[in-house]
This record gives structure tokens, C-alpha cells and sequence, in this order.
């Protein structure tokens, strides 16, 4: 299977080390205006809370699994966001909007052939002076803390393995899950993700002309290090 099919289920669950309560604050700091548009949104965590803040919200993605996800993550929280199955490169709503957010390595996902597309397609939607916050996994994440480890996670139900492999523009990941059935018995199942290890000079490259930005260490919202793992961008669209 290729990625966030049998993950969808246990996304949420899995992703306790990930600073969602930051980022909104971060969020709610920058974003203006009433409407906007989650690119890559998962399981909708962001998508959701932004709604629930009163925003008009649409989550994106590729994976209808993450999207089920989402809406019943709506629907427990009383929201109606809209959710629309595509490609973050070439989605597109029938209006302008106020801000636009990709959390959590959506733009790992992008090749880097497509990353030019990726932000030109995002600008072609978002209003002048709106902002696009986003952020990366960084390359020294990528190819230097989580390239050829393995990461597990071990609960009653669920056993999760998480191994990444090396190539030269980033990491295969392969997932496996061992799920325990009401018999006691476990199921095995695999998925593969790749990730690509973008360079900040990469970013600014595709993001030039179109908006003007500034990267951040996550951790420290300080300037970004060489040591820095998650570098959060705030863009303006011009
Ligand atoms: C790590 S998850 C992040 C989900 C969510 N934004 C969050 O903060 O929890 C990355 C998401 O990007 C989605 N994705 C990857 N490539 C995509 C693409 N080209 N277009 C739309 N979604 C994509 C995946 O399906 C997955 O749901």
C-alpha cells in the first residue's frame, strides 16, 4: 500500500510527540481574515481547530483514509469544514482565500520537481498580503536523525514499526503495523512514504517573486540552525 492507508486509523493516536497547541498559537498570531485552506491536511487536526476558531476551513489531501479521519474528527467537534479529496499541487478552491497552512511535512511529500508548482499553484489562490505558513522537516532531520534508524511504538492492540531508508534527495519510509484482532491474533500490514529533504535554499527558490517569507526553528522560534529539525516558513503572499 502506498502511504496514509492503514496509518489513517492511527494517526492521531501516533502523533503525540508533534506541538499541534504551538503551532495553533503560532497560528492564531499570524493568520487573518475569515477563510482559508489546509493543504495536506491528515486527519484534519489543524483544519478542525482552525474551524472551531470560526474560520471557513477546506482540508486537502490525497488519502481518502486520512480524510475519513477528518470528518469524523469534525463531526466530534460539531464542525463543518469542507474536505475535498486532491493533489496539494494543483487543488484549487472557486474563490480566493484568506490564509493558506500545509502542517507536518506535507511539503516533505512534494518532489522537488514539483515544489516550483506546489507554491505557484498555492499563490494563484491566496490573497495579496494573506500568508501561507508551512513547515518542513529539515534535511538535517531527514538525512541525519531519522535516515537508517528505526522507530517503534508498542501498545496491546498495536505494534508499530517505523524504519527509514536513505536515498540521495531523502527517506523511504516503510511502515509496518501488526493489529490485534478480537481472536488475539495479529494482522500484518505495510506502507511505504517517501519523504524529500528539501534545502532551505530550495524553498526560497520556489517561493521567490510569489511572497515574501521568513524561516523559523520551530522549537525556539528562533532563527534556523544547523541543528534545527522542524523549520516553520511565514510567507506573504505580494
Ligand atoms: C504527516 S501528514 C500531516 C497531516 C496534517 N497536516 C497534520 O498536521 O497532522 C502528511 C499528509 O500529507 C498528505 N499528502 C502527501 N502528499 C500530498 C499531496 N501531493 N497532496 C495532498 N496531500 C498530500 C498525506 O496524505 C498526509 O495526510
Amino acid at each position: 500500500m502506498n502511504g496514509y492507508g492503514c496509518l489513517a486509523a492511527y494517526y492521531d493516536r501516533l502523533m503525540t510527540d508533534f506541538d499541534y497547541k504551538g503551532y495553533l498559537e503560532l497560528l492564531g498570531r499570524e493568520l487573518s481574515g475569515s477563510e482559508g485552506v489546509d493543504l495536506c491536511c491528515g486527519s484534519g487536526r489543524i483544519t478542525v481547530a482552525l474551524a472551531k476558531s470560526g474560520k471557513k476551513m477546506t482540508g486537502v489531501d490525497l488519502s481518502g483514509e486520512m480524510l475519513g479521519e477528518a470528518a469524523k474528527n469534525a463531526r466530534a467537534a460539531g464542525v463543518k469544514p469542507l474536505f475535498v479529496q486532491s493533489d496539494a499541487t494543483s487543488f484549487r478552491p472557486q474563490h480566493d482565500v484568506d490564509f493558506i497552512t500545509c502542517v507536518c511535512d506535507g511539503v516533505n511529500y512534494i518532489k522537488p520537481k514539483n515544489l516550483a508548482v506546489f507554491f505557484e499553484n498555492a499563490a494563484c489562490f491566496l490573497k495579496k498580503g494573506g500568508k501561507l505558513v508551512f513547515d518542513i522537516s529539515s534535511e538535517y532531520k531527514i538525512k541525519k536523525v531519522i535516515a537508517d534508524n528505526v522507530f517503534f511504538e508498542d501498545y496491546d492492540d498495536l505494534t508499530y514499526l517505523w524504519s527509514n531508508i536513505p536515498f540521495s534527495g531523502g527517506v523511504k519510509m516503510e511502515l509496518t503495523f501488526f493489529i490485534r484482532g478480537k481472536d488475539g491474533k495479529y494482522t500484518k500490514q505495510t506502507e511505504e512514504h517517501t519523504q524529500y529533504a528539501h534545502t532551505q535554499s530550495a524553498i526560497e527558490c520556489a517561493l521567490k517573486d510569489k511572497f515574501s517569507f521568513k524561516a523559523y526553528d520551530f522549537a525556539t522560534m528562533s532563527n534556523v540552525n544547523q541543528k534545527t529539525v522542524r523549520i516553520i516558513w511565514v510567507c506573504e503572499r505580494l
